[in-house]
C-alpha cells in the first residue's frame, strides 16, 4: 500500500514547554461537486490509491504526534465511524462530534468547543490531501508563539478558495473567502493551527453570502483583535479532492510513490511491469498491468490491460477491457469494452458491459450529475 500518509517522523514525546495539539478533522458537509458518487457516500471516504482520503489526514496527524482526534460528522456519520472506528488502528483516540448541519468550518469549531477545551488544535479538512504530511508545520506551531497558523499555496484559480494577503514579515493581514477579484493567489489550504483564542471570535461570526460561518472570517477576527497569525507558503503537493480531476491527481501522486508488491495470483500469460501492487486474493489472467497501479483485494483482471496511474478497487472484475489513469471503486464490473477507458472515476458496484442485444446502441442508466464522455 502507498505510504504517503505516514511521511515524516513520528513526534513521540512532546517536550515540556511545547504546546500539546489535539486534532480536529472535518468529515461533515456536503459532497455536491463529486455527485453522484457522493450523493449517498461521504466525500472524505473517496479512495486515493484504494485508501480513503480521510485516512491520510488521520495518519498525518498521528505522524505529527497528535493522538487525540475529534472528527466532526454530518449526514454520513455512520460511514465515517465504520471506516475509522475508535481510531486505534491509526494509533489515535477518536471522539465523534456530530454537527447539527453543515453551517461552515467555523461552526464546526463551535460544535467541537467543549471537546477542545482550551487546548491548541490542528484543524484538518477531511477532503484535503497534502502529500508531504504536516509534521514540520505542527512542530513550527507547537514551538512558536502565534495564536494561529495557516498554510498557503500559490494557485492559478484563487477564486475557488479562501485567499490570504501577507505583510513583508509573512504575517497574515487579510483573508477573503472565494474572492471574485484576484486580490491574492495564495490559497488557504485545509490545515490550520489554532489556540484557544479562536473561541472568543467564533460566537460573534455571522453567516456569509453562502450561509456559512467562514473560517476565513474567524481568522480575520483574530487578526482584527490584535493576535498574531503566522503562515507558511508551501511547495508541497496539495489537493482539495472536490472534483474528479482532483481525485485523479491525488491518486497519481500517491501511486507515483508505490513500491511493487504482489500478494495476489498472476498467471504465466500475464505481464506485470513496474510499481504494481496486487493485493491478496486478486487474480490476474492473460493480462498486462503497467505500473504504477494498484489492484484491490479479490479483484479479477482477465484478458485486460491496466495502465499507469490506475487504482482498481477490491472485488472489481475487469474482463476484456483496457483502462488507465482511472479510479474504479469496489465491486464494479467492466466487461468486453473494446474502446480504451481513461481519465475516469467509476463508483461502487457499477456495471459497464457489452450487450448482445441489437441494435448496438449505447444503453445508459447513470445517476444525476453524472458525466459520460464518449470519445
Ligand atoms: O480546501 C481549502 C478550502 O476549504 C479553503 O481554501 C477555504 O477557505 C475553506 O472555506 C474551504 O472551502 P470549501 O468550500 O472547499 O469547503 P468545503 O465546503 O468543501 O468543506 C471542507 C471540508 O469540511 C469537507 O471535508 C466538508 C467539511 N465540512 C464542511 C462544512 C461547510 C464540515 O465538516 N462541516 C461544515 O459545516
Amino acid at each position: 500500500m502507498a505510504e504517503a500518509g505516514a511521511n515524516g517522523d513520528r513526534n513521540e514525546a512532546l517536550e515540556p514547554g511545547r504546546r500539546k495539539l489535539k486534532g480536529l478533522v472535518l468529515a461533515g458537509g456536503k459532497g455536491s461537486r463529486l455527485r453522484p458518487l457522493t450523493a449517498t457516500g461521504a466525500k472524505q471516504l473517496m479512495p486515493v490509491a484504494n485508501k480513503p482520503v480521510l485516512h491520510y489526514a488521520l495518519e498525518q496527524l498521528v505522524a505529527a504526534g497528535v493522538e487525540e482526534i475529534g472528527i466532526v460528522t454530518g449526514d454520513t456519520a455512520d460511514q465515517v465511524r465504520a471506516s475509522i472506528e475508535d481510531g486505534s488502528a491509526f494509533g489515535a483516540r477518536v471522539t465523534y462530534l456530530p454537527q447539527s448541519a453543515p453551517l461552515g468550518l467555523a461552526h464546526a469549531i463551535i460544535t467541537a468547543r467543549e471537546w477542545l477545551g482550551d487546548d491548541h488544535f490542528c484543524m484538518f479538512l477531511g477532503d484535503n490531501f497534502l502529500k508531504g504530511g504536516i509534521t514540520a508545520h505542527a512542530l513550527q506551531y507547537m514551538t512558536g508563539s502565534a495564536c494561529a497558523q495557516i498554510l498557503l499555496k500559490q494557485v492559478e484559480n484563487p477564486s475557488a478558495f479562501g485567499v490570504a494577503m501577507l505583510d513583508d514579515g509573512g504575517r497574515v493581514t487579510r483573508l477573503v473567502e472565494k474572492p471574485s477579484d484576484r486580490i491574492s493567489d495564495l490559497a488557504v489550504i485545509g490545515v490550520y493551527f489554532f489556540g484557544p483564542e479562536v473561541h472568543s471570535i467564533t460566537p460573534h461570526l455571522v453567516p456569509s453570502a453562502r450561509g456559512e460561518l467562514e473560517i476565513t472570517d474567524a481568522i480575520q477576527g483574530l487578526i482584527d483583535a490584535g493576535h498574531a497569525v503566522g503562515s507558511s507558503v508551501i511547495d508541497d503537493d496539495w489537493i482539495d479532492t472536490g472534483k474528479k480531476d482532483d481525485m485523479l491527481e491525488a491518486n497519481r501522486l500517491v501511486l507515483a510513490t508505490l513500491s511493487r508488491r504482489i500478494d495476489g495470483t498472476v498467471d504465466a500469460d500475464s505481464r506485470v511491469i513496474g510499481a504494481v501492487v496486487i493485493e491478496a486474493g486478486a487474480i490476474i489472467t492473460r493480462s498486462s498491468i503497467r505500473g504504477p497501479a494498484i489492484i484491490g483485494a479479490g479483484a479479477t483482471v482477465t484478458d485486460a490491460y491496466v495502465g499507469p496511474f490506475t487504482a482498481i478497487g477490491a472485488g472489481c472484475e475487469l474482463l476484456s477491457c483496457e483502462i488507465e489513469h482511472s479510479i474504479i471503486l469496489e465491486q464494479s464490473k467492466i466487461r468486453n469494452v473494446d474502446r480504451p477507458i481513461a481519465d475516469s472515476l467509476i463508483g461502487r458496484e457499477v456495471v459497464v458491459d457489452r450487450s448482445p442485444v441489437r441494435p448496438r446502441a449505447i444503453r445508459l442508466m447513470v445517476g444525476d450529475h453524472s458525466v459520460v464522455d464518449i470519445g
